[in-house]
């Protein structure tokens, strides 16, 4: 999407600082890019595009200490101002961005909406759009927007793969089909899924027949719909560059891969140049729930990644139940500020337990929560003793063939959030 705005741009010497410099550039309603020192030398015509106003190096790393970076830098005499931490005194920023710098403050979440929703308009035209819903934040806000923008000529498609949450189908088509309106084509496969990865334990297969399989569905009912542009939820995250090979995009991105097999005469990616907090503000701002605008990441091949040892029915609809239980207590706990991610495993391991004085072989669940900024480093989170005894004990009675409930104490790193 073209950007029409006075623009900072980020120069990403380091990830973590320059996403700090990003967040303080536009709390101040300015508005930035993040580019890498290696795209800034080699793209530099068309970085340099638009109305850039100033630039922020932000980080520390061999390359921006190598000639060329150096030249190029100088070269563009308009701001340059350098942290090695992305911390910038409030004050100074201000001073840059205005005075230095000359910019307005023209950048704000409800001018983009706007302005983001002529630019689809004046793209598509009376033509179709077809969008994957997942259910997660980033594709329903796109698929809100772009419905504000071209009302009917976007139909959602939302492909039930089976290993969705507890009551998360049964929501989305509530809330996109029934209070929305928007059109919805709701494919059940969970039995195609299911046959794809029965007895799979290799997690890295596992993700890419899911993957595989999605998209053939999606390709499957999107041909139905006959649109002639893909709307997709990709966010900036997804696309910021932080090697010097170029851009990073999420691989497992639920339609990744889908227009090299269909051919749609363009992408429609309005979220493109957000951060998900923005993103949040974005479907606030257009009336989503916060239910559905707070909600906390769920990945893409969804609960199949947090069953191990072989998917089979049985143990889904006993990791769906323990996982809804949890998911209950943190929000009747008020606890949902202290984490930004938590849900249930199903480990596959069976242990001996006791029940009316009788032996069971019944399986263990652990329980994953943590707090995260960015979701590359995470801590586990620190609930109270009664709480957990709480989520343990309903979780043993509750759920059948439950007998041992683990809390998980691991970082990341050394462990991965998801356990798959
Ligand atoms: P890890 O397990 O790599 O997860 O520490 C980091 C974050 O990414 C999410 N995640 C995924 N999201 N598709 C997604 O859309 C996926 O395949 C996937 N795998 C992990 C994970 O839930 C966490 O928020």
């Amino acid at each position: 999407m073209r950007n029409l705005h006075q623009t900072i741009l980020i120069i990403n010497a380091n990830d973590q600082s320059s996403r700090k410099a990003v967040q303080a550039v536009r709390a101040r309603n300015v508005y930035c890019e993040v580019v890498s020192p290696g795209r800034f030398v080699r793209d530099h015509e068309e970085v340099m595009q638009g109305d850039i106003r100033g630039m922020i190096v932000a980080g520390l790393s061999p390359r921006i200490e190598e000639e060329d970076f150096k030249d190029r830098i100088q070269s563009v005499k308009q701001d340059v101002f350098y942290t090695a931490d992305g911390q910038i005194d409030g004050e100074f920023l201000e001073s840059f961005l205005t005075v230095s710098c000359g910019c307005t403050g023209d950048w704000t979440v409800t001018n983009y909406i706007g302005e983001s929703m002529a630019l689809i308009r004046e793209q598509v035209g009376d033509k179709k759009l077809v969008c994957g819903l997942s259910g997660g934040v980033d594709s329903s806000v796109a698929a809100m927007l772009v419905h504000k923008a071209v009302g009917d000529q976007l139909t959602c498609i939302f492909v039930d793969h089976g290993f969705m949450r507890k009551d998360e189908p049964a929501m989305v088509r509530d809330m996109f089909s029934g209070e929305y309106r928007i059109p919805l084509v709701m494919v059940d496969a969970a039995d195609r899924f299911l046959d794809k990865v029965e007895g799979v334990l290799e997690p890295e297969t596992k993700r890419k027949l899911i993957g595989e399989e999605f998209i053939r569905i999606f390709e499957e009912e999107a041909k139905k719909v006959n649109a002639d542009f893909l709307v997709q939820g990709t966010i900036y995250p997804d696309v910021i560059e932080s090697g010097e090979d170029g851009k990073v995009v999420k691989s497992h991105h639920n339609v990744g891969g889908l227009p090299e097999r269909i051919h749609f005469e363009g992408i429609i990616e309005p979220l493109r140049f957000l951060f998900k907090e923005e993103v949040r503000a974005v479907g606030r701002e257009l009336g989503l729930p916060a239910a559905m605008v707070e909600r906390q990441p769920f990945p893409g091949p969804g609960l199949a990644i947090r069953c191990l040892g072989g998917i089979t029915r049985e143990k889904l609809d006993i990791l769906r139940e323990a996982d809804a239980i949890f998911r209950e207590e943190i929000e009747e706990g008020g606890l949902r500020d202290m984490v930004s991610q938590y849900f249930a495993v199903m480990t596959g391991l069976q242990s001996v337990g006791v029940e009316d004085g009788a032996r069971t072989y019944d399986y263990a669940i652990a329980l994953r929560a943590v707090k995260t900024d960015d979701f590359m480093a995470a801590l586990p989170v620190e609930f109270s003793w009664d709480f957990l005894k709480k989520v343990s004990r309903r979780i043993t009675e509750e759920v059948p063939h439950v007998s041992r409930v683990v809390y998980e104490l691991t970082g990341k790193p050394p462990a991965t959030i998801e356990w798959e």
